[in-house]
C-alpha cells in the first residue's frame, strides 16, 4: 500500500490560524501585539528567502515585524551591539538572527548575546538546557514543528524507536531531546547516528520513526528501513537536474519513491518539515509575547 504523505503544508496552515487566533485573543485581552525582528547579515539568495517568507507569515497572522538587513561585511561587534537594542526593545517579543553568518561573526556569540525571552529560535543556550530538562521556554522550530507532525497524524511517538539521522545543535540534538522526555507526544526511545556511526542501516532497519536530518542527499535507501516504518525527512539537498529549467532540484535525505513503497506514512520535500518551520517561529513569537505578559 501506498505510503500516508504526512502534508507539512495543510499543518502549518492549520497551526498559522491557530496563531492568528491567539494573537487577536492576546490583543484583545492585554493590548499586546506580539513582535517579531528578523537580522539578516549578507546576501545569500536562500537565506533572503527564507527571512521574506518569514516577514510575509508574520503579518498575515497578526504579528508586528521588521527585518533589519545588514551588510556582509558587518563587524562581529556592531551586530552584538545591534542585538543588544533589541534585547530591550519592547515592541519585539523575538529575535531571530537568520543563519548562517559571515565568517567574521561568531554565531555562537550571537546566540549568546539574544536575551533567553526573546530566543524564538530556542537556540541560546539556556532554552537548550530548558529543553534537555524536559521543562523547554522554547523549542526549535524544526524539531518542534516535525513533533507536532507527529502527533498531528497520530503516530504518537510514546514507546516507539525513533533513529534520528544527524546530530546538529539546530535539528539532531534537541529533536532527540525533544521526544525523549516523559511528556505527552514523546516518550519514545531514542538512538541518534551520525558521521561515526558504524553501520547505520543496523539502526535505521530497527526505527518505528526516522528522522532524517543528515544533509546527504537520498542517503535513506529502501534497503536501510522496515515495512510500516514513519518517515520525517528534514533535508534539503540541491541536486543537479538537466531536465528541470533550474538545473537543479530540491531532494531530501531519504530515497523518496522506494522508500515511500515501503513506509506507512513520509513526509515529502518540499512541502513537509519546511512550511513548519515557519509556522513554529509564530508559534514562539505568541508564545514569547504571553511570557513577557506573565503567561505561557
Ligand atoms: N537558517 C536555517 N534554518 C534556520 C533557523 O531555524 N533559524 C535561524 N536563525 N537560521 C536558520
Amino acid at each position: 500500500m501506498a505510503a500516508k504523505i504526512i502534508d507539512g503544508a495543510k499543518v502549518a496552515q492549520d497551526i498559522r490560524a491557530e496563531v492568528a487566533r491567539g494573537i487577536k485573543e492576546l490583543q484583545d485581552r492585554k493590548n499586546v501585539t506580539p513582535g517579531l525582528v528578523v537580522v539578516l547579515v549578507g546576501d545569500d539568495p536562500a537565506s533572503a528567502t527564507y527571512v521574506r517568507s518569514k516577514g510575509r507569515a508574520c503579518q498575515e497572522v497578526g504579528a508586528f515585524t521588521e527585518t533589519i538587513k545588514l551588510p556582509k561585511e558587518t563587524p562581529e561587534a556592531e551586530l552584538l551591539s545591534i542585538i543588544e537594542r533589541l534585547n530591550h526593545d519592547p515592541r519585539f517579543h523575538g529575535i531571530l538572527v537568520q543563519l548562517p553568518l559571515p565568517k567574521q561573526i561568531s554565531e555562537r556569540k550571537v546566540t549568546l548575546a539574544l536575551s533567553p525571552e526573546k530566543d524564538v529560535d530556542g537556540l541560546h543556550p539556556m532554552s537548550m538546557g530548558h529543553l534537555m530538562e524536559g521543562e523547554p521556554s522554547f523549542v526549535p522550530c524544526t524539531p518542534g514543528g516535525i513533533q507536532q507532525l507527529l502527533i498531528r497524524y497520530g503516530y504518537d511517538p510514546a514507546g516507539k524507536h525513533v533513529v534520528v539521522c544527524g546530530r546538529s545543535n539546530i535539528v539532531g540534538k534537541p529533536i532527540a531531546n525533544l521526544l525523549m522526555q516523559k511528556r505527552a507526544g514523546a516518550n519514545a526511545t531514542v538512538t541518534v547516528c551520525h558521521t561515526g556511526t558504524k553501520d547505520l542501516a543496523s539502526f535505521t532497519r530497527q526505527a518505528d520513526i526516522i528522522i532524517a536530518a543528515a544533509g546527504s542527499p537520498r542517503a535513506i535507501k529502501a534497503d536501510m528501513v522496515k515495512p510500516g516504518v514513519v518517515i520525517i525527512d528534514v533535508g534539503i539537498n540541491r541536486v543537479d537536474d538537466p531536465t528541470d529549467k533550474r538545473g537543479y532540484r530540491i531532494v531530501g535525505d531519504v530515497d523518496y519513491e522506494p522508500v515511500a513503497a515501503k513506509a506507512e506514512a513520509i513526509t515529502p520535500v518540499p512541502g513537509g518539515v519546511g512550511p513548519m518551520t515557519i509556522a513554529m517561529l509564530l508559534s514562539n513569537t505568541l508564545r514569547a509575547a504571553k511570557r513577557s505578559v506573565g503567561e505561557a
